[in-house]
């Protein structure tokens, strides 16, 4: 476990995202075919989900497979579906245990029917839970979800309809979830790789070398302390008052 801890009493960031990166390269300096990258990765998520609630974080979101990721080959698309699938169906007495909701955010339209079924009744059976809130985004892109939100509106009409910021939220995949205060990212790339695109206008970045699959709790105690340094400022100037007139 790493020396640095986080602050006691210094605000712990509400809503964590983390762009899980690095588990092919983890195979491949072993040698290994990448799903064994992607299946040491399942196990991080869970030592991260544990970590994560224990620090007293409220939502967690986890770019598990991105719009884009289709493109790679049907192995291992295969394999990270048949991943998701047992995470949802074995990991259920753990989010009891622990009182940890799950969520999705993507589009469930374009995922196998089976993953479908299991990411519903998961989210079904945790929803009365009050502790850590896990968001899997699965066949998620930050672009096709403000798509999918622009749609919804577009559907409200006919007529003239003004659009607002506060209307484009509402129509995101979960407008009650507080925008996510720290993104990290793993395994040392600087993109933003289409995860959360409106939601993370205010985020502070974390960018961290280590491959997902070496992360540990000491790694998150990090991110969390870095986070802690950070001065937020949302655009405005320390001690001005101004006037918001945007809409
Ligand atoms: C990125 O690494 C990782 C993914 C696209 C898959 C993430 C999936 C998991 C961690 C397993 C499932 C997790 C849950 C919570 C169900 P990469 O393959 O792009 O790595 P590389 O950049 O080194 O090739």
């Amino acid at each position: 476990m790493s020396e640095k801890k986080i602050i006691p009493g210094a605000s712990v960031p509400v809503h964590i995202g983390i762009i899980m990166d690095g588990n092919g390269r983890w195979a491949q300096k072993r040698n290994q075919n990448r799903t064994q990258g992607h299946l040491e990765g399942l196990k991080t998520a869970k030592r991260i989900v544990k970590a994560a609630g224990d620090m007293g974080i409220r939502y967690l979101t986890l770019y598990v497979f991105s719009t884009e990721n289709w493109k790679r080959t049907a192995e291992e698309v295969g394999f990270i579906m048949g991943l998701v699938k047992r995470y949802l169906i074995e990991e259920m007495d753990f989010y009891r245990q622990n009182r940890i909701r799950i969520r999705h955010t993507g589009d469930p339209g374009g995922l196998p029917p089976d993953i479908v079924r299991e990411l519903r009744q998961a989210c079904d059976d945790t929803r009365d839970f009050q502790g850590l809130q896990v968001i899997l985004a699965l066949n998620y892109g930050g672009r096709d979800e403000i798509r999918r939100a622009v749609q919804r509106i577009v559907r409200e009409g006919p007529g003239e309809i003004t659009v607002t910021e506060d209307l484009i939220r509402s129509c995101l995949d979960n407008p009650d979830i507080p925008d996510p205060d720290l993104i990290i990212r793993t395994a040392g790339e600087l993109r933003t790789s289409n995860f959360l695109l409106w939601e993370a206008a205010y985020s502070e970045y974390y960018i961290s070398d280590i491959l997902w699959p070496d992360w540990t709790e000491a790694e998150l105690q990090a991110a969390v302390l870095d986070f802690q340094s950070r001065e937020r400022r949302f655009g405005a100037v320390p001690g001005i008052q101004g006037r918001i007139n945007h809409e």
